[in-house]
């Protein structure tokens, strides 16, 4: 699949800005966005009620705009009602995804890739865990994500980890440790949630062919009404991912994969996939990807 060639791109890029968040002083906000730190509060424009944020991407040589929460969790929902930036938004990556840091990171993101005025964003999500991804799905949306806000989030517990877009489930991981050996599920790791738009030219539209056009900035995204209901935790801190590994969070909801999801997902499946890493078998073999036997809808 071409448009999975430069996937080392969006990986060095994502690690990039985590570290330099990391390294930069930050600002902080009032109200919900207190929650939040930025590293590029020039590009952030939040809202008096402290309930909502704009991202803008309006700078090409600060090809970032990006903000990261104080606290992270270890399982538990996590969403927000999120409107991308409309017409021509080629080129530009607008994220939302929870992410640990270190070598050995855990992530599950929501990655939007804009397109031409007029042509359709795509919806690409990965998880990581241990340090290891890979597991790309790209997807088409049913609805036009400029025209209006939508909610998306992620839901995980010991037993799964479901994203879903406005209460549809896109896609499920789930725990497998006991029947795949050495198998490794984001039970351990504590996540911070961050948000960002950032310039993915080199790999985010049609493989990398359309580049973003700074003509046509500014790129905004906006985030709003956040969910942020998970157990808290802290990574290195034993005694709160032991509490969290014991808390309500990890069993709850019970019925997150009912039937009902089980339904949504295959009509995606069937419907909406661009690209799925179980079906890309020239990448993967059955052993490299044990879960995608396990996965089936
Ligand atoms: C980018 O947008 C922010 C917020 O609107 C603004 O303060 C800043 O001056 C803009 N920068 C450029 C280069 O236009
Ligand atoms: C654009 O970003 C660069 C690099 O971060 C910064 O030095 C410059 O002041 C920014 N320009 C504006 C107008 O904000
Ligand atoms: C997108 O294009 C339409 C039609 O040209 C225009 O009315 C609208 O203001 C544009 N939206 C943004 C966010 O620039
Ligand atoms: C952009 O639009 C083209 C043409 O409709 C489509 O093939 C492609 O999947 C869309 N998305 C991206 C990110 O390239
Ligand atoms: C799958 O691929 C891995 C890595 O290339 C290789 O070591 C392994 O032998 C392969 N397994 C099968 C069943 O082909």
């Amino acid at each position: 699949m071409g448009s999975l060639g430069r996937q080392g791109c969006l990986l060095v890029g994502v690690l990039f800005y985590l570290s330099m968040a990391i390294g930069a002083q930050a600002q902080s906000y009032p109200g919900l966005q207190a929650a939040f730190n930025s590293w590029t509060p020039k590009q952030i424009i939040p809202d008096k009620n402290g309930r909502k944020v704009q991202l803008v991407l309006n700078n090409s040589s600060s090809a970032y705009t990006g903000m990261g929460s104080k606290q992270s969790w270890l399982f538990g929902g996590i969403g927000a009602w999120i409107k991308l930036p409309a017409n021509d938004s080629a080129g530009t990556v607008t994220t939302f995804y929870m992410s640990s840091t270190g070598p050995k990171h855990c992530e599950f993101d929501f990655e939007f890739l804009g397109n031409s005025s007029g042509q359709p964003y795509l919806l690409h999500t990965n998880i990581f865990v241990d340090g290891v991804g890979g597991r790309e799905q790209q997807i088409r949306l049913w609805f036009d994500p400029t025209a209006a806000f939508h909610y998306y989030n992620f839901q995980w517990n010991n037993d799964v980890l479901v994203f879903f877009i406005d209460n549809t489930a896109i896609r499920m991981f789930r725990n497998l440790e006991g029947i795949v050996p050495n198998f490794m599920y984001p039970n351990k790791c504590p996540m911070g949630l961050y948000l960002s738009i950032w310039d993915g030219s080199s790999w985010a539209t049609c493989g990398g062919r359309v580049k973003l056009n700074w003509g046509k900035a500014p790129f905004i995204a906006t985030y709003e009404n956040f969910r942020l209901n998970g157990c808290v935790a802290k990574q290195g801190d034993q005694a709160s991912i032991t509490a969290c590994q014991n808390s309500k969070y990890a069993l709850r909801p019970r019925n997150l994969l009912g039937m009902l999801r089980i339904r949504q997902m295959r009509q995606v499946r069937r419907d909406l996939v661009h690209y799925n890493y179980c079906d890309d078998k020239k990448r993967y073999n059955e052993t490299q990807v044990p879960e995608c036997k396990y996965n089936v809808l």
